[in-house]
């Protein structure tokens, strides 16, 4: 009797674990919805693509959106596309959030509301995996034509931007962050911490990056400043320098040539687009290059359209 009470004991944290729901770990409110992507793009059936509607026939295809790889993928040296992934759950988020904790980030349940209700895509729950420069130093989020159909006003992709959304990161490992090409998009092995287990507010034009401040530092974040696009900006590189410093402290030596601070940081390097990453050791940061060229941030499409 005693022995079988013990047995069952470990279980219960794991119980009650399973019906507390999931930490919100960075929430937007009032945010705005692009697309960027469109893996559902026929000839025949072209949701945002043809006349009167935001893009051109065959838009996807023809500009390799489909066929590129994502900020997530950073570690892989043979990075499945968007189209093998062959979901369209995958949405961008700020590109120097993710950046500062990849790892941390990456493979994150992300919940959508609009007008009060869960925005539920059939394939299953949106996920974390991309970043977008434009969502930088605004409030948006960027997804796949055929989830911001679903929140666009009548359904239709020739009017508005999807507005008005309430955006949660929530600390539920979807897929882990992949380490090396034995990746696959199954469910996580185990559950990342992020930098910001305090939680995040906004992030964006309206939202402050005070945010971005804390995800770099770890520190506790207070994004309550409603600074618009310059100022945020100012705060974030505030927040560079300041990390910057302890990530130099923390590597105990003279940076060498591979070697950066602090994390997250970007350069253009021959034409290649590089991180400030832990690449070869846990312990000091190096330059690592990542998919896409340096010139080409990836951008929403249609904001500021119709
Ligand atoms: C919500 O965002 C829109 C832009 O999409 C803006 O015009 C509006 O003022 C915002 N509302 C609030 C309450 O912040
Ligand atoms: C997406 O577009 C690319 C070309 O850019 C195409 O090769 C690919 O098959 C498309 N994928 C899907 C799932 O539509
Ligand atoms: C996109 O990738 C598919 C395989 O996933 C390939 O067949 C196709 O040629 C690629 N298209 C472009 C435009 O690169």
């Amino acid at each position: 009797m005693i022995s079988t009470l013990l047995s069952l004991l470990p279980l219960l944290p794991a119980l009650a674990g399973s019906f507390a729901s999931a930490t919100t770990l960075w929430e937007m409110d009032n945010a705005s919805g692009t697309f960027y992507y469109d893996l559902t793009e026929t000839t025949t059936y072209d949701q945002c693509g043809g006349s009167g509607k935001a893009e051109a026939v065959m838009w996807a295809w023809d500009s390799g959106i489909n066929n590129s790889t994502t900020l997530c993928e950073t570690k892989m040296v043979n990075p499945p596309s968007l189209a093998s992934i062959g979901t369209n759950r995958i949405v961008a988020m700020n590109a120097n959030v993710l950046n500062a904790d990849l790892a941390g980030w990456c493979g994150k349940e992300v919940k959508v509301f609009q007008d009060g209700a869960e925005v539920v895509l059939d394939e299953g729950p949106f996920v974390l995996f991309d970043g977008c420069g434009a969502c930088e130093s605004a409030m948006i989020v960027d997804f796949s034509v055929k989830a911001a159909v679903m929140m666009m006003p009548g359904q239709v992709c020739t009017g508005a931007n999807p507005s008005g959304l309430t955006v949660q990161v929530v600390d539920t490992q979807i897929w882990d962050f992949p380490r090396d090409d034995s990746w696959q998009p199954t469910a996580a092995s185990q559950p990342m911490k992020t930098s910001s287990n305090a939680g995040i507010t906004g992030v964006g034009g309206s939202g402050g990056n005070a945010a971005a401040a804390s995800v770099t530092t770890g520190a506790a974040a207070v994004a309550t400043s409603s600074a618009g696009g310059a100022a945020a900006t100012a705060a974030a590189s505030a927040a560079t320098g300041a990390s910057s410093a302890a990530a130099t402290g923390s590597t105990g030596g003279t940076l060498t040539a591979n070697q950066c601070s602090p994390k997250g940081a970007t350069q253009c390097s021959g034409g290649e687009n590089q991180i400030c990453n832990y690449v070869t050791s846990d312990v000091y940061l190096e330059w690592q290059t990542v998919p896409g060229s340096c010139t080409s941030k990836r951008g929403p499409r249609r904001l500021g359209a119709a």
